[in-house]
């Protein structure tokens, strides 16, 4: 799966490059291209933003160089282009497995106050936010969501894993136990000690619906 992000600050995306993540891009299970939106400033000081017409706070990044940077993206007709934005649908799960299935994705990072409109406008298929609040960009938010959709790329984690996973079925997932079998007193549970499947399983069923009931009972309502 292809990722191209265009940023103001492509730095910011080093911690991606670690961990499970990080081999995926290694093996090139995972392609991250990373567009510096400054780099398509026709400014000699590469300016790429301006005060917001109208008045008020902050500043805008201008539609021109936003628009060359997306301009620059191979194959872009073919790929889903999502702004990152406190304005867009709220990522969950379902959207993650959703997302998961395309094969190129190109995420705009907005910063200050925003993206103009227009660019906006004329390019984006969809806006997504990472929850009701606001950060100081959409770097933050474009690494959550490669990561999360990137889990579900085949040959990113082994997929077993991803099924038993909170959310994915609606319910949280069951406590997780390892060495040793004695911590500070307490013993693991002795169902997971059986080696009886169906048994831990059923006990597993069990303590996941027990825990998005304690947890988050308006999962269990949905
Ligand atoms: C300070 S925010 C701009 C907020 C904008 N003025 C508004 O009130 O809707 C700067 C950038 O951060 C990103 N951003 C901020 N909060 C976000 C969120 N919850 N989810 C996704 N992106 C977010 C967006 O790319 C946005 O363009």
């Amino acid at each position: 799966m292809k990722f191209d992000v265009l940023t103001l600050f492509p730095e910011m995306f080093e911690p991606l490059k670690k961990s499970i993540i990080g081999k995926a891009i290694e093996k090139q299970i995972l392609e991250l291209n990373l567009i510096n939106i400054r780099d398509f400033s026709k400014d000699k000081h590469k300016k790429v933003d301006d005060t917001p017409y109208g008045g008020g706070a902050g500043m805008v990044m201008m539609p021109e160089v936003v628009y060359d940077a997306y301009s620059s993206v191979s194959n872009k007709e073919q790929a889903k282009v999502i702004y990152l934005s406190p304005q867009g649908k709220i990522l969950n799960q379902k959207k993650v497995e959703e997302l998961s299935k395309e094969s190129h994705l190109i995420l705009i990072c907005g910063h200050y106050e925003g993206i103009d409109q227009r660019v906006l406008d004329e390019i984006v298929d969809e806006e997504i936010s990472i929850g009701d609040y606001v950060l100081t960009g959409g770097e933050i938010p474009a690494m959550v969501l490669i990561d999360s959709v990137s889990r579900y790329v085949g040959g990113v984690l082994k997929q077993e894993s991803i099924k038993e996973e909170s959310h994915a079925s609606g319910l949280l997932e069951y406590p997780q136990y390892t060495r040793p079998e004695i911590f500070h007193g307490e013993k693991v549970p002795e169902v997971l000690l059986s080696g009886h499947h169906e048994n831990i399983k059923k006990w597993r069923k069990e303590q996941s619906l027990q825990i998005t009931k304690q947890k988050r009972p308006d999962l269990l309502e949905k």
